[in-house]
Order: structure tokens, then sequence, then C-alpha cells
């Protein structure tokens, strides 16, 4: 058996995404329709599944998990599954992505159970804009949240906001200041074509723009000194020592040429790509074969029918049909 997962272009895939639901309890008008139809409960993979899937995968390499959603905290005793995995051999690294609405009750549990990286999803610091942006209320939870995960011990908390033309990019500055304030860790992600409403590329605020802004009226960034131009995000530091701001350049600086990423979506779909066209159904062979096999060549089927990249920047791009909080961000 082999003990990796090398694709067709040399990439090497060590991160496994796993969408645990595709509920939330926001709306963001980029992401969902504000009427959708949720899985039923029995579609999802439940933890022994999930579990054993990530055994399996750990036997092949991979050595770190992220939990996505959906809002993940919407699921059940959220923090057992965050303790199975984080048992598992060969897993070295558990992280979470959320929107913080639930942080403020689970933060602790999930802390206790292990869990030691969390990204906070967080576009706006206005409130009405915040209800425009996710047709709710709930900016006020959010914020507790992110306290609360600050309090629990996880350090760095790292907030994310999508920067969309228009829309967020004069949330750029405030969110910057907010997150020196607080000791957390800003990244800005350019806007992408996937989710609910009509992406345009003259809405994507990029990564330029991005950093003019916060140079402009905060401070000059540097590249960090950790800078890893194969990680997603670009990250830079204030000279003045108040910390980090990390951009995901999607759109002007993709960096497919490094991904290592698959995904399992909470219906049990293994998908090479955000934007893969084609899935993988796993749960198939997890409900009906106690046998690894089938699942340990689904995993390599799936690493090595994996293309060059997303195509977003060319006419042959198409979106994909899920949207993005059925795949998982
Ligand atoms: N472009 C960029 N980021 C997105 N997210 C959701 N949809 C998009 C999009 N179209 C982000 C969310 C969250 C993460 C899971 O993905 O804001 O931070
Ligand atoms: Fe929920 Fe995240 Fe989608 Fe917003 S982006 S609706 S918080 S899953």
């Amino acid at each position: 058996m082999p003990a990796e997962l090398r694709d067709t272009f040399g990439r090497l895939h060590n991160n496994l995404r796993i969408s645990v639901t595709d509920r939330c309890n926001l709306r963001c008008t980029y992401c969902m329709p504000e009427e959708v139809s949720f899985m039923e409960r029995q579609e999802l993979l439940t933890f022994e599944e999930i579990a054993r899937f990530v055994r399996i995968a750990a036997t092949l390499g991979i050595n770190k998990i992220r939990l996505t959603g959906g809002e993940p905290l919407l699921r059940k005793d959220l923090a057992k599954l965050v303790r199975l995995l984080v048992g598992i051999d060969g897993i070295q690294d558990v992280g979470l992505t959320t929107n913080g609405m639930l942080l403020g009750d689970q933060a602790q549990a999930l802390w206790d159970a292990g869990l030691r990286r969390i990204n906070i999803s967080l576009d706006t610091l206005d409130a009405e804009r915040f209800r425009q942006l996710t047709r709710r209320d709930g900016l006020e939870r959010t914020i507790d949240g992110i306290m609360a995960a600050r309090r629990a011990g996880f350090d760095p908390v790292k907030i994310n906001a999508v920067a969309i033309r228009g829309i967020t990019d004069h949330e750029v500055v405030p969110l910057a200041r907010f997150a020196r304030e607080h000791g957390l860790q800003m990244r800005f992600i350019e806007y992408m074509p996937i989710g609910a409403d009509e992406w345009e590329r003259d809405k994507v605020y990029y990564a330029h723009e991005i950093l003019e802004q916060i140079e402009g009226e905060i401070g000059p960034l540097v590249p960090a000194s950790d800078y890893d131009p194969r990680a997603p995000a670009m990250e830079f530091e204030y000279i003045d020592g108040g910390g980090r701001v990390g951009i995901i350049a999607s759109i002007s600086r993709p960096f497919c040429n490094h991904c290592n990423r698959l995904r399992l979506t909470a219906d049990g779909k293994l998908r090479n790509c955000l934007f893969a066209l084609d899935e993988i159904d796993v749960k198939g062979f997890l409900r009906t074969s106690q046998q690894d096999d089938a699942l340990v060549e689904a995993i390599m089927r799936s690493v090595a029918t994996k293309w060059e990249g997303h195509e977003i920047n060319t006419a042959r791009f198409i979106k994909p049909l899920r949207t993005m909080h059925t795949i998982g961000g």
C-alpha cells in the first residue's frame, strides 16, 4: 500500500477538509440562497463513518484535518468528533472553520477535546451590514464567540473576511484595526466564483488593493519572516510589531500548483478541488463494506484524477453546481 497521495502534477496531499453539515445559522448571500433545502440527517456521515474514513486516509499520508460546514458547530456534539479525530494515529492537526455564532458556548469544550486551530468568519463590524450580508442578526454573538475562543486558549485566533468590491471593501481597515487591538490574526479572502450569487470579476477586491488600504491607513507591512510561498495565505507583519495579516489571493495569485487538499462533503462525497465538477461517493463504501480496499482505491482515484487547477482566469471555467455551504469552505 503506498504511503503517500501524489497526483499527476507531483503534488503531495496531506490535508483533508471535512464538512460535517450543510446547515447554517446564517445565510451569507455569497454562499447560500435564502430558501434552502438541507440534506436529510441520514444522508450525513456519522462520526464513526468520518473517523473510519480518516483512519484510512491517515494510512495514505493525510495528517491534517479541518472541519467545516455549513456551520460545523450546528452538528450536535462536535467536540466528540474532534476528540475522535485527534486520537487517530498519524493525525497531527485538527482545525475548525466556523462563523463563531455558537462559540460562546462551545469554545471551551472544543479546546478540551484537543482542537487547537480555529478560523472564524467575519466580514464586517457593522451590525447593519452584517444583517445585509448574512440575512440574520449576529454580529454581537460572533464577537462574543471570538472572545470566547481567545479565553479558551486558542492562539492565534484567525478571522476570515471575504473582500467584495462595493460590499465589504470598506470593512478592510476596521477589521484590520479590530484584529490588531485584540491580538487576532486577520485574513482577507478574494471573492471566488462559488456559491449562491452571481459572481462578477468586477466584484473581486484584489490583494494589492487590500494591502494598499491597510498600509495607507494603519501602517507598513512586510512579508512575514516565515512566509511560505506555497501556502494559500500570503502572510504579512506590521513593522511596528502590531501582528499579522494574511491574504488569500485565490484569484490574483492562485495557489493551485501547491495544493495539498482533498475535501469530504457532509454527505460523503470526495472532491479533489473546491471547483471540481466530479466527485466520488465514499458513503456507499462506508455503509456497505467492512473492507477498506474500496475506500483506499477511491481516495487514490480522487487524487490521481485531480486537474492542474481551477480555471477561473480562463474562458474554460465552469462554476460548480454545488453551493459553498454544501461543499465546505
Ligand atoms: N469567496 C471567497 N470566500 C468564500 N467563503 C464562502 N464563500 C466564498 C466565496 N465565494 C468563505 C467564508 C468562510 C469560508 C468558509 O469560506 O466566508 O470564511
Ligand atoms: Fe453560513 Fe459560512 Fe455560508 Fe455564511 S458563508 S451562510 S456562515 S456557511
